[in-house]
């Protein structure tokens, strides 16, 4: 018997579509980050989101739509989750251990994709909470950097802390080997908080609606010729900012018909 043999086989999955949790990172007691093993079938477009979950109570997989936080290149996929105490799944979801299991339906979907967008030279990357998720993968996909000239994040929380992640991916970007040389000067990152003081304040909203965004940024206002965006946060974030990218002129996008904002609701449990 060879040293190799004798090493105790892997357990067999007992879920369906089962993945293993590899790694776990708690940022607030109400935001965490996870990455899990990938399907060797599963192919996707940075940006976009694919059904995850547990075994429910009753024996039936308890599903929600997560954004793939990870590019499309990973060998890996990351998810950023909210934690709702009465959550049906993230109730049982933020106690995941590297090791576990969850299911993961590999059909991902979403309108965040870049081929969405009519070619442009700004893209405006929107969010409020865990809505910074798909761009978090977008930001890692060498694509982005090669499609526009410059890309502006704004992405705001009601306090600090929620801006970690966020902040974490996009500060690693320089020294990132795949794609630090390309990101190069075109990175503008705009966090705010709504309900605690730093350096920026105010909603994505506000910030655009008054100028104050561009004005701090140093940059001219929206312009349809040369501006594209993509938004994900609540239900309401996406209507007043479409209201807002309406008004200068920008059209929405989808996949079947590319044009210059593309839009997409964050995960709530
Ligand atoms: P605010 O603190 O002024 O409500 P939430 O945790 O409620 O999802 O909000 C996340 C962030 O999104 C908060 O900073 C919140 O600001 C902001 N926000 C909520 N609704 C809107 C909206 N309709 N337009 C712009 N920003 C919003």
């Amino acid at each position: 018997m060879t040293e190799q043999s004798a090493i105790a086989p892997k357990p067999t999955p007992t879920l369906p579509d089962a993945q293993t949790v590899t790694s776990v990172t708690h940022y607030t007691d109400s935001l965490f980050a996870f990455r899990c093993t990938r399907p060797r079938s599963l192919r996707f477009r940075s940006g976009e989101f694919v059904m995850i979950g547990l075994l429910g109570d009753n024996g039936k997989p308890l599903l929600r739509a997560y954004s793939i936080a990870s590019p499309s290149w990973d060998e890996e996929l990351e998810f950023y989750s909210i934690k709702v105490p009465d959550g049906p799944l993230t109730s049982r979801l933020q106690h995941i251990q590297p090791g576990d299991e969850l299911i993961l339906r590999p059909k991902p979907v979403g309108t965040l994709v870049l081929d969405a967008l009519l070619p442009g030279k700004r893209l405006w990357m929107l969010a409020t909470g865990t809505g910074i998720a798909p761009f978090a993968s977008l930001l890692r996909d060498p694509e982005t950097w090669e499609k526009y000239e410059q890309v502006i994040v704004m992405h705001t929380c009601r306090e600090a802390a929620e801006l970690t992640y966020g902040r974490e991916l996009i500060d690693a970007l320089p020294d990132d080997p795949l794609i630090g040389e390309l990101v190069g000067d075109k990175l503008l990152y705009y966090p705010t908080t709504t309900r605690e003081n730093s350096t920026y304040m105010g909603r994505v909203t506000d910030n655009l609606s008054s100028g104050k965004v561009f004005t701090d940024l140093g940059i001219p206002p929206l312009d349809p010729k040369m501006d594209r965006a993509m938004v994900c946060g609540s239900l309401a974030f996406n209507l007043d900012v479409k209201k807002i990218l309406e008004d200068a002129g920008l059209t929405e996008g989808a996949n079947s018909a590319p044009a210059e904002y593309v839009v997409e609701k964050a995960f709530v449990d």
